[in-house]
């Protein structure tokens, strides 16, 4: 076991368990990489070789983001990128400030290496998020929204929740992601059927510039429903799509899956991939994916892409496996683009529908 991962790999994921240990780890992240001597150690630890690709008109490093959900208020943003990530999605953020579901609210399954979490959007709320995104550090990576709605507000006003938000911290980001598919927001879910999808990404638009703006969907949608997002999300001019959220199944019984919430980590990976693989034949191709559900391994990695992926993104992992799941995953996917052959990463997209 390296130095690196007793730092850093097992403070997290050994603190995690409680809600009050992720917040420390993020605020060590915060802390170690607030230095330049921080930043260099933990550049000589962590921070894998480039796997270049381009989208949105980016340049991203590596293909690997940081999901959303673990930097709610954009905290230890240089942290993320010092550990290599390609990109990374801040938020949820909601147009209100919420503290979210009463705690204990997050829990791990380790026989399953599965999370699960009904936080509720806790958050800053958009106004104080602007702020805190307008003094933050300027990053060289693209940094995603992940935009929620207000609990408070009612459904028929969701859309102006949305917009409000996108409004506020347009100049700040570099683009969108409009989150319907969170289960812990009461009737959130219910968003994503055509008619009340297609409000508020008409409004989001209204205020996103020229950035790009997804929409990130649930894993328990039938597949005829995730296709319909598809062709709204498509119809609207969206950029791509994040596939996937949590899910509220529970594929086994290890003790903590019984907690309601949305479950993360390994047993989230088939589904994910397969919804990527759905939306990849649906639209040829054509249009940009960010695939996210139980990714913990370079293989992992290497399916979503071949299935369809443009980038991906991991949570659960850097709780179980530590910040050295970075490197490990950018590199086994750099040893798999030359094993076949390819010249880079963004060949290796879809490869398997070929
Ligand atoms: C504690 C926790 C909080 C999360 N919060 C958000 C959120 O605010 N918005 C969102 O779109 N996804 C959220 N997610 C979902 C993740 O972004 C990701 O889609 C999911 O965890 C699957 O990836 P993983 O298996 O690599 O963890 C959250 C996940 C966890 C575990």
């Amino acid at each position: 076991m390296g130095l690196g991962f007793k730092l850093f790999g097992r403070p997290i994921l050994s603190l995690m368990d409680s809600e009050k240990a992720h917040r420390r780890a993020i605020f060590l992240l915060k802390v170690t990489s607030g230095f330049f001597l921080g930043r260099f150690l933990l550049k000589i630890l962590y921070k894998p070789r480039n796997l270049t690709s381009e989208l949105f008109g980016f340049k991203f490093p590596n293909p690997l983001g940081l999901a959303a959900g673990m930097d709610k208020n954009a905290e230890a943003m240089t942290g993320w990128e010092t550990l290599g990530f390609g990109f990374i999605e801040v938020g949820g953020v909601t147009e209100h400030e919420q503290s979210g579901n009463p705690k204990p609210r997050m829990f791990r399954a380790d026989r399953s290496k599965a999370l699960i979490n009904r936080m509720g959007f806790n958050n800053l709320g958009s106004e104080k998020m602007a702020i805190a995104l307008d003094r933050g550090p300027k990053l060289g990576i693209p940094v995603f929204l992940n935009v929620g709605k207000s609990k408070k507000t009612k459904m028929e006003d969701a859309h102006t929740d949305y917009a409000t938000t996108v409004r506020r911290c347009e100049p700040f980001v570099d683009g969108f992601v409009v989150n319907v598919s969170s289960p812990n927001t009461p009737n959130l879910r219910d968003l994503q059927n055509e008619q009340d999808l297609e409000r508020i990404i008409l409004e989001v638009k209204k205020f996103s510039g020229s950035k790009p703006v997804l929409v990130k969907i649930s894993p328990d949608l039938s597949n005829q429903q995730i296709l319909g997002i598809v062709d709204v999300g498509l119809k609207l001019e969206c950029e791509g799509i994040v596939a996937t959220n949590t899910t509220t199944t529970r594929p086994d019984s290890d003790a903590p899956m019984q907690e309601a919430g949305g479950l993360s980590g390994s047993p989230l990976n088939t589904r994910s991939t397969e919804v990527i693989r759905l939306i990849a034949d649906h639209t040829d191709g054509n249009w940009p994916i960010v695939g996210v559900g139980g990714i913990s391994s370079a293989d992992d990695a290497w399916q979503k892409i071949i299935n369809g992926a443009s980038l991906l993104q991991i949570y659960s992992t850097l709780v179980f496996n530590g910040a050295g799941v970075i490197k490990q995953i950018i590199h086994g996917l750099e040893k798999r683009v030359r094993d076949a052959g390819l010249s880079g990463i963004e060949e290796a997209v879809g490869l398997a529908r070929r």
